[in-house]
């Protein structure tokens, strides 16, 4: 295809993408919940020969996008799934059309340089500028991984020729808030999810640090191997910040890798009256945080944060031939990524088009519109709203003192299902104190007051059809 062509098509396929999300009407934001559904829409016959591009274009438009969730639109609320922006968008047009691969430094010089040098903004942005090491991933879940990856490599530096036979299990510890991505890491790295130890937490949804020290005391008299601590800088529940300040003095007492899971919350940390909530990160030894979330870049983009990388992987094939090992930056020396994307480039072009100042606004933002959700819930009958939200997410519930536990429990239960059929609004559910509760997770700065009070409208509509 020449440019002429390409730019021809590009055109067309932006003339779709306005009619798909440029109306003023408010259609539902999500399109099918029936896999089945789906599925039968997709049936056509295998491509064997070229077609028009019109022609791929159009059954785009009949059989794809009209199951694209809105997950751009500010009625959308759930998990912890940022919004993106338009620029970061038009990024990955930009890489795709070099179709760049880093997968060795000289593959894409640019790709390596730039990802350093964003992840020293990050750093910066995030008031951390020691910080300036690191790799990007696709996704917290690989970070965290990563982050262990990295507290292995650092104590175990024979592991790579050696595994860990013959050593005692090595024990991680995090609260019970913290992401399930630990708990996964531990089967893939084969260390086994028995020795995750999942603390206890106070009714903040903050690690209770007594109880992770006796665990600890626990362990070494078990004759277990403590390795590292697991902080949470925003947890994906509630958003609960640890006392990231003791969990570093418990780690440098029993001299444990200190990793913070800032992936969601991080960026927090830039307004003054949540400075302090944040305290003590400074002693983390890896941190990771997802561009991907609350700095409004377009997935996939996570990163983690190190003042040092651990070398973790010592050996390049004849294939990857490489002149004077150490000279250039080989990000496959430290993860297990090869071909790797230009995910800096959406990264540079978010930053420098928005600005440290405007990205942290609209995370000031996104805190005054769940407060205000806050608000307007408080005031409804049988609504209770989970006090403790210092971030973006707001957990409530349906609890109707009339009603017996049970039956408070399943209009909870029917109203996420509910929610989700309707498709108006997007939010999701959780436990809390062991109760379902609906969630909600605000990271879209063009959210107005009007569509908050949008989103309480539709949760009074689903309520009111349950009870
Ligand atoms: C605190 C936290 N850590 C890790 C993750 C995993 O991130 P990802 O979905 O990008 O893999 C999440 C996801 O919501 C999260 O909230």
């Amino acid at each position: 295809m020449n440019l002429k062509e390409t730019k021809v098509h590009l055109d067309q396929t932006w003339e779709v993408l306005e009619r798909a999300v440029g109306g003023s009407d408010k259609s539902p934001i999500l399109r099918s919940n029936d896999p089945d559904f789906i599925k039968k829409a997709l049936q056509t016959d295998f491509p064997s020969m070229e077609d028009s591009f019109e022609k791929v274009l159009n059954e785009f438009e009949s059989q794809i996008l009209p199951f694209l969730n809105l997950n751009t639109d500010t009625r959308f609320g759930a998990y912890i799934t940022g919004s993106g922006n338009k620029i970061s968008a038009l990024a990955e047009f930009v890489k795709a059309f070099f179709n760049q691969n880093g997968l060795k430094w000289n593959n894409s010089p640019i790709a390596s340089e730039l990802e350093q040098l964003v992840i020293q903004w990050i750093a910066e942005f995030v008031q951390l500028p020691e910080f300036n090491k690191g790799i990007l991933t696709s996704g917290g879940s690989m970070s965290n991984l990563m982050g262990i990856h990295f507290a292995l490599a650092s104590r175990f530096p024979n592991r790579e020729m050696n595994g860990f036979y013959g050593e005692k299990p090595f024990i991680i510890y995090c609260s019970n808030q913290t992401h399930s991505s630990v708990d996964r890491a531990m089967v893939f790295l084969g260390l086994g999810r028995s020795y995750l130890r999942k603390i206890d937490v106070n009714d903040q949804f903050e690690i209770k640090t007594d109880k992770l020290k006796e665990a600890i005391r626990k362990d070494i008299s078990d004759g277990l191997q403590p390795l590292m601590i697991i902080g949470n800088a925003g947890t994906t529940n509630t958003g609960s910040i640890d006392d990231l300040q003791t969990l570093a003095e418990i780690a440098k007492e029993f001299n444990l890798w200190y990793h913070v899971d800032g992936a969601y919350g991080l960026p927090a940390k830039r307004l003054a009256h949540l400075k302090t909530e944040f305290s003590g990160i400074e002693h983390a030894d890896s941190i990771i945080i997802n561009p991907h979330k609350w700095m409004y870049v377009t997935f996939e983009a996570s990163c983690v944060l190190l003042k040092e990388i651990p070398q973790a992987i010592h050996f390049s094939p004849d294939y990857l031939f490489t002149e004077d090992p150490g000279l250039r930056w080989e990000s496959s020396e430290h993860t297990i990524e090869l071909s790797k994307e230009f995910r800096a480039l959406k990264i540079w072009f978010t930053m420098k088009y928005y600005g440290a100042k405007q990205l942290t606004d609209f995370v000031e933002l996104d805190i005054e519109m769940i407060n205000y959700l806050a608000e307007l819930l408080e005031n409804e009958e049988n609504v209770v709203v989970e006090p403790h939200h210092p971030l973006s997410i707001l957990c409530f519930r349906w609890s109707d003192p009339n009603l017996s536990e049970e039956e408070n429990e399943s209009i909870n239960i029917a109203a996420v299902r509910s929610i989700e059929t309707r498709g108006n609004i997007f939010i999701t559910g959780t436990k809390l104190h062991g109760k379902t509760y609906l969630r909600v997770y605000y990271g879209n700065p063009e959210r107005t007051k009007q569509d908050v009070e949008f989103m309480v409208e539709e949760i009074n509509t689903v309520f009111a059809k349950l009870i």
